[in-house]
């Protein structure tokens, strides 16, 4: 995601900068920049690609300086080029934003009418416009006043030409550290881009500010109070902080799960009136109410989110959908009728198979919608329009906080969809509410890491797993067996729990593991059967229930308790467990889980 590195003091600080955006590196970026305040104005140098393509073209000569602002930006309004790169400019101001602003649209309007003009397509630059409107001579001020115009989230680091040595820092809901240094201050969105320089850091809480100068570190809140903040001591190395603390990307993407379903609805539902805004989609209501049939396109992970979409569209808004391996629908003849489009999921925005497929379908006459995480990937750019899951850079291979994010837009789009036939508002008033809420219990899982943890205690040498669901938990099955065969080269299988007695049965006895999915939704009564099915053949069950279920409980060897939600919803919460199952054998078995072998995070080769 975004990095910001701000630095004053009294040596030159461009090549500071520079050092500090590579350690921000590892979190995935597609442009960058650098602002150095210099007697008489701001000097502002950036591009897209790569921080050693910035320090090749930057012109040193002209960029001496000795306090500065930095950027890595991983783009989300306005695909990634060199206008819409940070930091912003605008006139004596310029600003390195981390996060969304929602109202910048609104703000922009405003902004327009008093003669603003615009460069970017981003919501950060209409925030330098904003504080260089509100100036008044005293930065920080200006600085407070916009940031009260404002709805969403930032970290932000400000200089202001007039005001040398000076960098102004503000957060909600985006982080910002203060490195506290001699004779030199610091300020970063990540502790790791300042390292090399203090261990002395005073983490900013939501609604802070600080004011940083060479000898100097002021912190107030946004009504511009004092707050006095503790100085703390780094006690990690580079390597852990890149990970936030976490031995693997895996497992600290599993735990950003809260954060990044949140990032995934944020300003795109209505829950007063049970709707949903998908800007990016760019279809008529006439349209979305025309859409007849719904293919969705992906491979891996994300044609397993596909399947939970299949489940929600046809079960909730009552269209058709078939779901397709990229890889096979690109070789067959698939037939498009008028009112067909092509739902094309990719984390990546790159993946071959998928991308032939949505060429395929676009050649057929499909209308294409991509579902991507990166921004500007080619899915993004060649689908005709699209949303963003906006879960930031996955690193780890296996896949877990964009599945979650997918089924997050695909139950939004579902919504709209619905809400445009036959859903009700108090249907979606219901859905969108308790949306809300999921980040919590997705919390309350990650709490019970632990127990998952002795749980693979148990079975972490075992050589086959059977995972079982019905409904939309069926796909999570696969998912969860998928997760464990990619890291802990251990062979499993999902199947749909009915389907067990066609096959898989035969292999059920006290060496078998039968990972069940048993939430109390629609297939409950049913699955208890299977459950039974698989206790008299002596297979160990591990079974994930909600919350009180004492039935399923006493069949079982061993329970996992999800808290309850809308069988709409359940998907998104049954998956955690699987996530941090796999995670644990993997661990155990001593496996490099962010790097299997014989995997690519992005499949760019048939
Ligand atoms: C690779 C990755 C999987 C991913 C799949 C599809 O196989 O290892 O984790 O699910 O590609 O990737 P995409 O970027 O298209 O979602």
């Amino acid at each position: 995601m975004c990095g910001i590195v701000g630095i004053t003091g009294s040596r030159e600080v461009a090549p500071m900068l520079i050092e500090g955006l590579r350690r921000l590196e590892y979190r995935g970026y597609d442009s960058a920049g650098i602002a150095i305040q210099q007697p008489g104005g701001l000097r502002v140098h950036k591009r897209q690609g790569k921080i050693k393509d910035l320090e090749v073209d930057l012109p040193w000569e002209e960029m001496q300086g000795i306090c500065g602002i930095a950027h890595t930006r991983w783009a989300t309004h306005g695909e990634p080029n060199r206008v819409n790169a940070h930091p912003h400019q605008f006139g004596p101001v310029a600003l390195a934003h981390n996060g969304i602003i929602e109202n910048f649209s609104s703000l922009k309007i405003q902004l327009e009418k008093k003669g603003h003009e615009f460069l970017s397509e981003t919501d950060t630059e209409v925030l330098a416009h904003l504080i260089e409107d509100q100036y008044d001579g005293v930065l920080e001020a200006a600085v407070q006043r916009a940031l009260k115009l404002v709805e969403g989230t930032y970290g932000i680091a400000v200089i202001h030409e007039a005001e040398p040595g000076k960098i102004v820092g503000a957060r909600r809901g985006s982080p910002l550290v203060v490195g506290v240094g001699k004779g030199a201050n610091y300020l970063a969105s990540d502790v790791a881009a300042i390292l090399g320089h203090t261990r002395q850091v005073i983490y900013l809480d939501d609604w802070e500010m600080v004011v940083i100068t060479p000898d100097d570190v002021v912190t107030t809140n946004i009504n511009n109070e004092a707050v006095a903040k503790e100085v703390e001591e780094i006690t990690w190395d580079l390597d852990q902080i890149q990970k936030g603390g976490y031995p693997y990307y895996m497992i600290k993407e599993i735990n950003e799960q809260p954060m990044t379903i949140h990032d995934a609805f944020r300003g795109r539902i209505l829950p007063d009136s049970g709707d949903v805004k998908l800007g990016g989609l760019q279809l008529t209501d006439w349209e979305l109410r025309n859409i007849r049939r719904i293919i969705i396109l992906a491979c891996g992970t994300s044609w397993h989110a596909g399947l939970v979409g299949e489940y929600l569209l046809e079960e909730y808004a009552q269209i058709p959908v078939e779901v397709e391996y990229a890889s096979e629908f690109r070789y067959r003849s698939p037939i498009i009728d008028p009112g067909t489009i092509c739902l094309t999921i990719s984390q990546s925005g790159e993946t071959i198979d998928t991308l032939e497929a949505m060429r395929e379908a676009k050649r057929r006459g499909a209308k294409t919608i991509g579902i991507t995480n990166v921004v500007g990937s080619t899915i993004a750019r060649e689908s005709e329009c699209g949303v963003y899951i906006h879960a930031g850079p996955e690193i780890g291979v296996a896949s877990t906080k964009a599945f979650t994010s997918q089924v997050t837009i695909l139950t939004l789009l579902t919504i709209l969809l619905g809400r445009r036939n036959n859903l009700s508002a108090e249907f979606g008033m219901r859905v969108l509410q308790e949306l809300q809420r999921i980040p919590g219990k997705i919390q309350k899982m990650l709490d019970m890491s632990d127990d998952i943890l002795r749980i693979a205690e148990v079975y972490k040498d075992h050589s086959n797993f059977l995972y079982l669901g019905r409904g939309p938990n069926f796909p999570i099955a696969l998912e969860g067996a998928l997760k464990l065969k990619e890291i802990s080269y251990i062979h499993a299988e999902g199947y749909p729990a009915a389907e067990m007695k066609h096959g898989p049965i035969a292999l059920i006895d006290p060496n078998m593991p039968v990972v069940v999915l048993c939430s109390r939704d629609g297939s409950y009564e049913k699955i208890k059967g299977n459950v039974q099915e698989v206790r008299a053949r002596k297979g160990k069950i591990i079974s994930v229930v909600t919350e009180g279920d004492e039935e399923i409980a006493a069949l079982s060897d061993h329970v996992i308790s999800i808290p309850e939600t809308l069988d709409m919803l359940t998907p998104l919460v049954t998956v955690i467990p699987l996530q941090l199952l796999a995670y644990h054998i993997a661990v155990l078995r001593g496996e490099d889980v962010d790097q299997p072998r014989n995997l690519a995070k992005a499949v760019t080769v048939e």
